[in-house]
């Protein structure tokens, strides 16, 4: 019988040289709201992380006193993300790793982590309900995830799929912050206490 589940959609690893221009950087508003997000000290988890066009931005905002954890399945963005880290002088600031979400493993900082970035990443993940309880499960009581998808690849009834997912992981959701009128955004909070 043929299946009916439908492969995700994953973009080449070359297309991160695209998506990590100057260029987006000057036209792109995920920077700005995931920086309203960061506060100096903070350890971030950064996932589908690219080239780092978040993790950097993000490692200066944590300061010498944060850290930034960026994860990808595709060892050749890792590697360029930490020579990117390494040339900004970063290098210090950021634990870049490539790892499967399915395999993601925190060790110590399970549990601690203050903010996990989800950007334009999600509908690439092959067991998205897995890795949403994952990631509910790293964060620290209070802590948040941002969760951005383009419309090109994700419509709007899938985005409420993921919101879904979200908060039958336990996520509860506190807002939906505007990037461009277009992007697809959910902002969660891990509640404090559960029950
Ligand atoms: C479209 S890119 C987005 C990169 C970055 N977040 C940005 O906004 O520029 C999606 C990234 O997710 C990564 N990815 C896809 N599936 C993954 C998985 N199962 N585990 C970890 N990373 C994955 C891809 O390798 C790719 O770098």
């Amino acid at each position: 019988m043929e299946s009916t589940t439908a492969a995700p959609h994953r973009c080449p690893w070359w297309i991160q040289w695209v998506l990590a221009s100057p260029i987006r950087a000057l036209i792109d508003g995920v920077r700005g709201v995931a920086a309203t997000q960061v506060q100096p000290g903070m350890t971030v988890l950064d996932v589908g992380c690219g080239f780092g066009f978040l993790s950097l931005p993000m490692a200066r905002r944590v300061g010498p006193g944060g850290r930034v954890l960026a994860v990808d399945v595709e060892p050749r963005v890792v590697d360029e993300l930490r020579r990117r880290a390494s040339r900004a002088g970063l290098a210090d600031r950021i634990d870049a790793r490539a790892c499967d979400v399915r395999d993601l493993d925190l060790g110590d900082r399970s549990g601690a982590i203050d903010l996990v970035t989800v950007v334009h990443c999600l509908h690439e993940f092959d067991d998205p309900d897995g890795f949403l309880v994952r990631a509910a499960s790293v964060l620290r009581p209070g802590g948040r995830l941002l969760l951005i998808e383009p419309p090109g690849h994700v419509t709007a009834d899938e985005f409420t799929a993921q919101i879904e997912r979200a908060l039958r992981a336990g996520l509860k959701r506190i807002g939906h912050p505007a990037v461009d009128g277009r992007r697809l955004t959910a902002l969660f909070e891990r509640p404090a206490t559960t029950g």
